[in-house]
């Protein structure tokens, strides 16, 4: 998009968005009040002809939920000139658990001990290697859906000769990780255009704690630290809107779990209150790349 164009669609937002939940009515009602005009896309009608390049969005904010769909959805707006946030590639990264732990590791930004199997027998040798107790994780995924906690070789046997008998050529190549022994808490922060607006720690019956999962969310201090690693994590994936995931060891040292490029915050929000409002935020940085 041209700031100095003159087209008036050019200042439209699009909200790229099969599913309206919460967070989305959130970032409606922010645009509504703060008068910044903005069409809810729903994606699932949504086709490209390739090479055309007359959309009526100068920006957009991808709320996308499913995967393939949000990354193809960034990258036939960006070839046709809109700007999206997150970028195509930040939604392929975030969404993509092996990409983010190697994006992490080629910055320096500190994570749990991971591998990945190409086949789960491979995956096994992995955590051979790794040692148990350790987790195993959907390479696509989120809400915790499938992270499984294995708790030794037999377990793992089981776990793998599951995901082998599954169809997706993707079930079959094995995400595996340490298990972290954490206090019964992990931490969300999130990260808007290069600036930290908070941390909750999140809590629950599980090992995960996922507020999709019935995890509860309660304010956490942002520390220096917390503060240096999620914008080491942000910058690492290339998001301009992140939800980082992190984690404590025993030590109490921090690590990163994940990245998530299409963060949900309603746990946080209400955890949060008044101190700050995330939609508010988003559309900020919206206008600020507009
Ligand atoms: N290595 C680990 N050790 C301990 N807990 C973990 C580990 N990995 C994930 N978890 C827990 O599982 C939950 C989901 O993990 P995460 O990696 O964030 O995947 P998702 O994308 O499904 O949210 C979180 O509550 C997290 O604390
Ligand atoms: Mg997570």
């Amino acid at each position: 998009m041209s700031a100095t164009s003159e087209r008036p669609g050019d200042r439209r937002v699009a909200v790229l968005a099969s599913r309206v939940g919460a967070d989305e009515k959130r970032l409606f009602d922010a645009f509504d009040r703060r008068g910044v005009p903005f069409d809810h896309v729903d994606t699932r009608s949504q086709w490209f002809a390739a090479g055309r390049h007359a959309l009526p969005w100068g920006l957009a904010l991808n709320r996308e939920i499913g995967q393939f769909r949000a990354a193809y959805a960034a990258r036939c707006l960006t070839a046709a000139g809109v700007h999206v946030v997150n970028s195509t590639e930040a939604t392929e990264v975030c969404g993509d658990k092996w990409r983010t732990t190697m994006a992490l590791e080629a910055a320096g930004v500190a994570t749990p001990r991971t591998a990945l199997g190409l086949t789960p027998q491979a995956a096994l040798a992995a955590l051979d290697s790794i040692g148990y107790p350790a987790v195993i994780k959907p390479l696509v995924g989120s809400w915790g859906r499938l992270v499984v906690p294995l708790h030794d070789r037999a377990g793992a046997e089981g776990v793998l000769e599951y995901a082998a008998a599954l169809s997706g050529p993707q079930s079959h190549l094995g995400y595996v990780q340490e298990l972290i022994e954490k206090p019964g808490r992990d931490i969300r922060v999130i990260v808007v255009g290069g600036q930290v607006l908070g941390a909750v720690y999140r809590t629950g019956e599980s090992l995960r704690t996922n507020v999709a999962l019935g995890g509860q969310t309660r304010p956490c201090e942002v520390t220096p630290e917390i503060d240096k690693l999620s914008l080491q994590a942000a910058a690492a994936v290339g998001a301009d809107i992140a939800g980082v995931d992190l984690i404590e060891d025993r030590d109490g040292r921090l690590l990163v779990l994940e990245v998530n490029h299409r963060v949900e915050f309603s746990g946080f929000q209400s955890a949060l209150g008044d101190q700050v409002n995330v939609a508010d935020h988003i559309i900020d940085h919206l206008l600020e790349r507009a």
